[in-house]
């Protein structure tokens, strides 16, 4: 029985990964990459393309749908574990790549719980990742928390009221997920005097990341999936 890691590569950067995670991936048998749409390349397996070696590794891409609904999810959530614990059943080993962290907001959370409960045998090894809260704070030089300031992170999808509720509360919001309540946050900041308290960034670690702390920029901007914005 072989192992089964769960390898965060960080935020797209292949700098930012580990060195635990290139050694990982570097020896795996089997690298399994997620994507939502099939027509778009995989982030995490762009970022590790440097250390892997399609001659020698088998590397499947495995779709999962881009919803909520869970009628969805479940079917591909078991599928990809199915997939996984045959690999690691016949010997070889088996790399989940995750971005950022593969136990913060990621797919890997859904598959370690359906592994753990139908193939409890099998060895998991999950390699932690920089997720992508960390690598903005750093590109944008924004102190996350401080002393005893207190920070929540909010996937935007939760609604404009838990996002307004938050911001009365705590120091610092993070707002993942941002792009379907993009235009709501926008009116919250400007309604709430937060203008100048907020940034945004997008695909960060990537060489299309943008940083952006001028409001009327943010404003302005349509963002993709992987944006996110920090408020002080
Ligand atoms: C499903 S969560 C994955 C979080 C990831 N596991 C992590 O540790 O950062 C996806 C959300 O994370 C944020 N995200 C992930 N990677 C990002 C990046 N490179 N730049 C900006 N935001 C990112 C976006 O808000 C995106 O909608």
């Amino acid at each position: 029985m072989a192992t089964v890691y769960a390898v965060g590569v960080g935020p797209g950067d292949p700098e930012l990964l580990t060195r635990k995670a290139e050694r990982i991936l570097r020896s795996a048998d089997v690298i399994l990459a997620p994507v939502s749409n099939p027509a778009e390349a995989s982030v995490a397996l762009g970022t590790i393309r440097e250390f892997i070696d399609e001659s020698r590794q088998e590397i499947i891409v495995h779709q999962f749908p881009m919803t909520s609904d869970r009628s969805r999810l479940i079917p591909a959530w078991q599928e990809a574990a199915a997939l996984i614990a045959s690999h690691a059943e016949a010997g070889r080993s088996v790399a989940f790549i995750t971005i950022g962290d593969p136990l913060f907001y990621s797919t890997f959370i859904y598959l370690l719980r359906i592994l753990r409960e139908q193939w409890p045998q099998l060895p998991i090894e999950i390699i932690p990742g920089i997720s992508s809260i960390n690598a903005t704070a750093a590109q944008a030089a924004l102190p996350l928390v401080e002393g005893d300031e207190k920070m929540v992170v909010i996937p935007a999808t939760a609604g404009i009221e838990q996002i307004k509720a938050a911001l009365e509360t705590y120091e610092t919001v993070v707002l993942l997920k941002v792009k379907p309540l993009y235009s709501e946050i926008i009116e919250l900041l400007r309604a709430t005097g937060r203008e100048q308290r907020a940034v945004f960034v997008e695909r960060v670690g990537s060489s299309r990341q943008k940083v952006l702390t001028d409001f009327s920029e943010i404003a302005n901007h349509t963002p993709d999936y992987l944006s996110l914005m920090i408020i002080k």
